[in-house]
C-alpha cells in the first residue's frame, strides 16, 4: 500500500478520512493545500505527517525557484511556519521541516532552482528512511512478541501512519513474518476511530487477525486474560521518556500496570524531543467539538452542550516496559538511560 507517493511533481495522498468505505487518492501541488491536508487529517500519524510536510517544503521550493535568493528563503520560511502550525503535538512534523530548512541553508552558492531540486531529493530521502527505520523497529520489537500473543493496540500506528510498514503495527508485521501467530485487538479509538477504521482496515488486508473493541472494554479483556501485552506508537517522547500519544493511551498504560501486562511504545528517533525535560511540556492539540457532538455528520449530543476534546495524552515513563526504536530497545526509560542510549547510537536528536 502506497498511501503517500510523489509522482511527476505531484504529491498523492490516500484520503484517510474516507477509509475504510472509500479508497480515494487526492493530488497536491501547493504547500498550502498540503498544510491543510495535514490539519484536516487527510493524512495523519506522526511519521506520515513529517514526510508529507517535507514534500510540502519541496513544493514550496519549486514554486519559488525563479525568485531571487532572499525571496526564496523568506518564502520557504513562510511555508515552513505554515506547515509546522498544521498540527502541534507530533514532533516529527517540526523535525522534518527543520531538516529540510537546514539542507536548504547548507547549499551555499547554489541557485534557488538548484536548491529546489536538492530539497525534493531530501524529501524523498526522508520518506525512504522512514520505511527503513520502521522495518528496523519492527524487527527489534518482534522479539518481544511471544508466539500466539494477543496484542492490544490503540489508534493507528501502522503503514497508514507512516510512509510504510508502521511502528507498533510494524512490530506485529515483523512478528508475523517471523512465523509467529498474533491476534490483534484494536481499540476503536474514539472520537476519530483510527482503530476501527484504519488499523482494522490495514491488518485485515494482510490477513492478520484483528478484532475491534470499544475503548472502554480494554480493562475487562485484560481481566479476562484476553490480552498478553499492549503496544502503541508515539507522537512525541520527552527527554525523560514520557510519551504523548493518542488520547486514551494513558488509561491503557494504567490498566496494563494494574494487570501486570507489558506496555510497549514503538517510535523512531524523529519522535523524540530531547529539548523537553518531561511530558508536561508537550503541547496537546485540542480538536473541534463536532468530533464529539456528531457522528458521520449527524448530531448525537444535545445542542449547546459543553465539550472537551484533547486529541492526545501523556503517559509517564514509569508506566512503560520499554520503548522500541530503530537502534534497539530501551527498557524502563529514564532521562539517564535515554541520554546514554542516544550517545551510544551516535545520534544527536535534540
Ligand atoms: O491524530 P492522529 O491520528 O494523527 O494520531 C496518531 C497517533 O496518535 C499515533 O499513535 C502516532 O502518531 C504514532 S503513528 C506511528
Amino acid at each position: 500500500m502506497d498511501s503517500i507517493r510523489f509522482e511527476k511533481n505531484i504529491l498523492v495522498l490516500l484520503d484517510q478520512r474516507l477509509l475504510p468505505i472509500e479508497e480515494i487518492y487526492l493530488e497536491y501541488s501547493d504547500w498550502r493545500m498540503v498544510a491543510n491536508a495535514i490539519k484536516e487529517m487527510v493524512v495523519r500519524g506522526a511519521p506520515a505527517i513529517g514526510a508529507v510536510a517535507a514534500f510540502g517544503i519541496a513544493l514550496a521550493a519549486d514554486e519559488l525557484k525563479d525568485a531571487d535568493t532572499a525571496s526564496f528563503f523568506s518564502g520557504l520560511a513562510m511555508a515552513a511556519a505554515g506547515l509546522k502550525a498544521a498540527r502541534p503535538t507530533a514532533v516529527n512534523l517540526a523535525w522534518a521541516v527543520e531538516r529540510m530548512l537546514k539542507v536548504a541553508k547548507n547549499q551555499i552558492g547554489c541557485s534557488p532552482s538548484q536548491i529546489a531540486e536538492i530539497l525534493l531529493t531530501e524529501a524523498k530521502q526522508i520518506a525512504q528512511e522512514d520505511r527503513e527505520v520502521n522495518k528496523k523497529i519492527g524487527d527489534f520489537g518482534a522479539e518481544l512478541i511471544p508466539d500466539n500473543a494477543k496484542v492490544l493496540t490503540h489508534c493507528n500506528a501502522g503503514a497508514l501512519a507512516t510512509v510504510g510498514y508502521g511502528t507498533a503495527l510494524g512490530v506485529v508485521r515483523s512478528a508475523v513474518a517471523a512465523g509467529k501467530k498474533v491476534i490483534v485487538y484494536a481499540d476503536e479509538t474514539r472520537p476519530y476511530l483510527q482503530g476501527s477504521r484504519l488499523t482494522a482496515w490495514e491488518l485485515s488486508r494482510e490477513n492478520i487477525p484483528v478484532t475491534i473493541i470499544a475503548d472502554n472494554m480494554a480493562g475487562y479483556l485484560m481481566k479476562q486474560k484476553k490480552i498478553d501485552l499492549v503496544i502503541v506508537g508515539a507522537d512525541r517522547i520527552a527527554a525523560n521518556g514520557d510519551v504523548a500519544n493518542k488520547i486514551g493511551t494513558y488509561s491503557l498504560a494504567v490498566l496494563a500496570a494494574a494487570h501486570q501486562l507489558p506496555f510497549y511504545v514503538a517510535a523512531p528517533f524523529s519522535t523524540f524531543d530531547l529539548t523537553l525535560k518531561t511530558g508536561e511540556e508537550i503541547p496537546i492539540e485540542e480538536r473541534c467539538e463536532t468530533e464529539l457532538t456528531h457522528f458521520y455528520g449527524k448530531r448525537i449530543a444535545p445542542e449547546g452542550i459543553g465539550c472537551y476534546n484533547p486529541s492526545f495524552d501523556v503517559t509517564p515513563a514509569n508506566y512503560l516496559t520499554a520503548i522500541i526504536t530503530e537502534a534497539g530497545i530501551i527498557y524502563q526509560p529514564t532521562t539517564e538511560k535515554l541520554q546514554s542510549f542516544f550517545k551510544e547510537a551516535g545520534h544527536d536528536r535534540r
